[in-house]
């Protein structure tokens, strides 16, 4: 196994755990309830296809929400640590808010899409987006900024779609000598399968987690508590080894 000072290039995946601290909810608390909608009715292509408002007001709250959120210690460690990294580093997030990039990382690679962004579904342009997608108090739905048709939605990936720049992902697995994962279940795929890509590859594998995750026993170690205190100690640790 690696030693820190054998160390150069580091992949790490992020989940809802990191923004849990700055008051996102995570996705499998109390019952898989995500306010108190089950995930599948809103967080599915079938979902708006048969219900476009509810889907569409469900993000809106959700992207107005993270605009008033902040990014906590995790965030900003981790933001240190790209910043002080001479190496390869991939901040791999499943998470759709901009707390990573909010907290100043600049290697962040967003496998599920962003909140921040709208997805024109008839010219394929993605455009920034901060205000709601749901039809406005004279029913009509706002045009896309390049070929003006009302065929917006939020540009997340839902439950049966393909998540983004896997061939990115991949490469960087390939290449990575330490695989970390912060704040996730380790219940979706691909994603969930990365630790075990990764260690199969070579590299060394440590979860950073409130609890054990689905896929704990692939993990060299797991150390278990808040993100917010976890990351930041172990930011410190990975630049004071090499510092040494
Ligand atoms: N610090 C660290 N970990 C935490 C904290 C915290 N403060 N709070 C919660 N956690 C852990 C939980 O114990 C859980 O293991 O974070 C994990 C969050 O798991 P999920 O809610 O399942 O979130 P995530 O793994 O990111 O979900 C993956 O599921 O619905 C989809 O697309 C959605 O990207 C999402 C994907």
């Amino acid at each position: 196994m690696a030693r820190m000072p054998d160390i150069r290039n580091i992949v790490i995946l992020t989940g809802a755990g990191i923004s849990a601290e700055s008051g996102i909810d995570t996705f499998r608390g109390a019952g898989g309830l995500w306010e108190n909608h089950r995930v599948e009715d809103v967080a599915t292509p079938e979902a708006f296809a048969r219900d476009p408002e509810l889907v569409l007001r469900f993000y809106d709250m959700r992207r107005e929400a993270i605009q008033a959120k902040h990014p906590n210690p995790a965030h900003v460690a981790l933001a240190r640590l790209d910043a002080e990294w001479r190496g390869g580093l991939l901040i791999v997030t499943q998470n759709v808010d901009d707390l990573h990039e909010r907290a100043g990382a600049k290697r962040v690679l967003h496998m599920h899409g962003e909140h921040l962004n709208a997805w024109c579904t008839a010219c394929d342009v993605r455009s920034q987006w901060r205000g709601p997608l749901i039809a406005d108090s004279s029913g009509g739905r706002p045009p896309c900024p390049a070929c003006g048709a009302c065929a917006l939605r939020p540009d997340v990936v839902w439950f049966g779609e393909m998540p983004y720049r896997l061939d990115e992902i991949y490469a960087a697995l390939r290449r990575a000598d330490l695989f970390v994962s912060i704040g996730t279940s380790g219940a979706v795929y691909p994603a969930a399968g990365f630790v075990r890509d990764a260690r199969e590859l070579g590299a060394r594998t440590l979860e950073l987690n409130l609890e054990r995750s689905q896929g704990s026993a692939w993990f060299d170690e797991s150390r278990l508590g808040p993100a917010g205190e976890l990351v930041p100690a172990w930011v410190e640790e990975v630049l004071d080894a090499r510092a040494a």
